[in-house]
C-alpha cells in the first residue's frame, strides 16, 4: 500500500453522526487505510454551526461552506450527513456534477430523489451509497442490492423508528400515558429535532420507501405511503391487546400483491409470540419474505453515532476500494414499475374500542351496523362499566375486511344513538 496516493474525503455536517464519523477516521486510520487498500484522509469538514466540533485533531479542517468540499478538486468522496431534504439535496447534486462520489445518510432525500441521483451518478461516472439512510447501523441496503436481488418479495414487516418502539415499550411494559413515554424519549436524546417526524410515521415512511423500492424493483415514494403516528394509543389498548393475546408495535408494512404494491406504516396488532413482538427499546428490526430464501430477520441498532458510523465508513471503504481498482459501482435504483395499491383496497381485521350506552340489544345495533357493512365480528368482550353513566367499554375484533368498508361502518357506528364514543381502532396483522 506504501507509495499509494490517498483518498481524500470531505465531511458535510459535523452533528451526530458526523462527529461520530470523524471520531472513527481520528481513531483507526490503520483499519481504515488496510480496509480501503488506500489511506482515507479527511480533508475538510463543513459546518456551519461553532458549536459543532469535531475531534481536536480535525479542528483546523473545518470550513463554513460546502462548497469548498464540492469544488475542491483533491477530494474524492463527499460525505453529507447534515439531514434533511434543503439543502442537503442541493449538496449533493452538485458534488455529483463536480465528479465527486457520494456517500449520505439522508433518508428523506434517498427516498425523495433515489432515482434521479443514482441516474445522475451513473451518467457521471460516479458512485452514490446510502447504507445508513436506513436501520443505522444494521447492514440493509447492501442486502437488498446485492444478497437477495434473485428473490421475488412478498413481504417486509419493519420496526423502522426506534423512538416509537421506545415510546411502546414503555407504554407496554410499565403501563405510561404517550405523553409521559414521549418525554422521556426526549430526555434521553432519542427523539428527533422534530419530534413529529417519529411519532408520526413519517420517518418510517422514509425509510421503508426506501426498502420497498429497492425490494420490489419499483420506485415507491414517501407520498405513496399511508402513514398514521402512535399519539392515540392508550395505556388501556396495551391492556386489551395482552389480553386478546397480542403486542403493539408501530410496523412499517410493504407488500406485492397482484394487484400492485402495498405500503403503510401505522400501529398495529401483532401477536405476542411475534418475533417483532419481541423487539423492545430503541431498536429496529426487519423482517423480510422472499420466494427463495423464505424469511430472515435483520435486528440491531437504528440509530446513534456510533452505529450510523459504521454504515457510513463501510460506503466510504466500498468507493476507495473501487477509486483503487479504477472502477465504478453504480448501483441503479429503481423508477416505477409497478402501481401502488391504495389503502381503501385493503384487507385486514381491526380491534375496536367502543363506549356504549349500558343497555339490551345494544351489542345487536352494533354488530348489524358492522354486518351491512359485511364486517364479521369475531370476538366482543365487555370490559369496564358506568353505572352512573349506564355506559359500557366493548371491546370488538373483526375476520379480515376492506378498509374502505371498515372506514365506512365506523362513521354510521359513530352516529348510532346507543354509542357513546369509538375510543379507538387499530388494525391487526396476523
Ligand atoms: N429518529 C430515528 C429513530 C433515528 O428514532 O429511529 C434516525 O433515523
Amino acid at each position: 500500500m506504501s507509495g499509494r496516493r490517498s483518498v481524500n474525503i470531505g465531511l458535510i455536517g459535523m452533528g451526530t453522526i458526523g462527529s461520530g464519523v470523524a471520531r472513527v477516521f481520528a481513531d483507526r486510520p490503520q483499519v481504515l487505510a488496510e480496509q480501503a487498500e488506500t489511506p482515507l484522509v479527511i480533508k475538510r469538514i463543513a459546518e456551519k454551526d461553532p458549536a459543532k466540533k469535531p475531534p481536536d485533531a480535525l479542528s483546523a479542517l473545518v470550513s463554513t461552506d460546502a462548497a469548498d468540499i464540492i469544488h475542491d478538486p483533491e477530494i474524492s468522496i463527499a460525505v453529507e450527513l447534515i439531514g434533511g431534504e434543503h439543502p442537503a439535496l442541493d449538496y449533493i447534486t452538485a458534488a455529483i456534477r463536480s465528479g465527486k462520489h457520494v456517500v449520505t445518510a439522508n433518508k428523506e432525500v434517498i427516498s425523495k430523489h433515489g432515482y434521479e441521483l443514482c441516474s445522475l451518478a451513473r451518467k457521471n461516472g460516479v458512485e452514490i451509497r446510502f447504507e445508513a439512510s436506513v436501520g443505522g447501523g444494521i447492514p440493509l441496503i447492501a442486502p437488498f442490492q446485492r444478497d437477495i436481488v434473485v428473490n421475488r418479495i412478498g413481504a417486509i414487516h419493519a420496526i423502522l423508528n426506534g423512538t416509537t418502539n421506545y415510546i411502546l415499550t414503555k407504554m407496554a411494559e410499565e403501563g405510561l400515558d404517550f405523553s409521559v413515554a414521549l418525554k422521556q424519549a426526549q430526555q434521553l436524546g432519542y427523539a428527533e429535532a422534530n419530534p413529529a417526524n417519529d411519532i408520526e410515521g413519517i420517518d418510517a415512511s422514509y425509510k421503508l420507501a426506501i426498502l420497498a423500492s429497492l425490494a420490489f424493483h419499483s420506485n415507491v415514494a414517501p407520498e405513496d405511503i399511508y402513514h398514521e403516528g402512535i399519539s392515540r394509543l392508550k395505556a388501556k389498548d396495551f391492556r386489551y391487546a395482552r389480553e386478546l393475546g397480542y403486542a403493539i408495535k408501530l410496523l412499517a408494512i410493504a407488500k406485492q400483491t397482484d394487484h400492485g404494491i402495498e405500503v403503510r406504516v401505522h400501529p398495529v396488532f401483532i401477536p405476542e409470540d411475534s418475533l417483532l413482538a419481541k423487539v423492545t427499546g430503541v431498536y429496529n428490526a426487519i423482517q423480510v419474505e422472499g420466494d427463495l430464501f423464505g424469511k430472515v430477520i435483520f435486528y440491531g441498532q437504528g440509530a446513534g453515532a456510533q452505529p450510523t458510523s459504521s454504515a457510513v465508513i463501510a460506503d466510504v471503504i466500498g468507493i476507495a476500494r473501487n477509486i483503487v481498482k479504477r472502477r465504478i459501482n453504480a448501483v441503479q435504483y429503481p423508477p416505477r414499475n409497478l402501481p401502488i395499491k391504495p389503502i381503501s383496497d385493503i384487507e385486514m381485521c381491526y380491534y375496536l374500542r367502543l363506549k356504549v350506552k349500558d343497555a339490551p340489544g345494544v351489542l345487536a345495533i352494533i354488530s348489524k351496523t358492522l354486518g351491512d357493512h359485511l364486517i364479521s365480528i369475531s370476538s366482543v368482550i365487555q370490559k369496564e362499566t358506568d353505572a352512573a353513566k349506564q355506559t359500557a367499554e366493548i371491546v370488538i375484533t373483526t375476520h379480515p375486511a376492506r378498509e374502505q368498508a371498515m372506514q365506512e361502518a365506523l362513521k354510521e357506528t359513530r352516529r348510532l344513538e346507543v354509542v357513546r364514543e369509538i375510543s379507538n381502532f387499530v388494525r391487526i396483522e396476523a
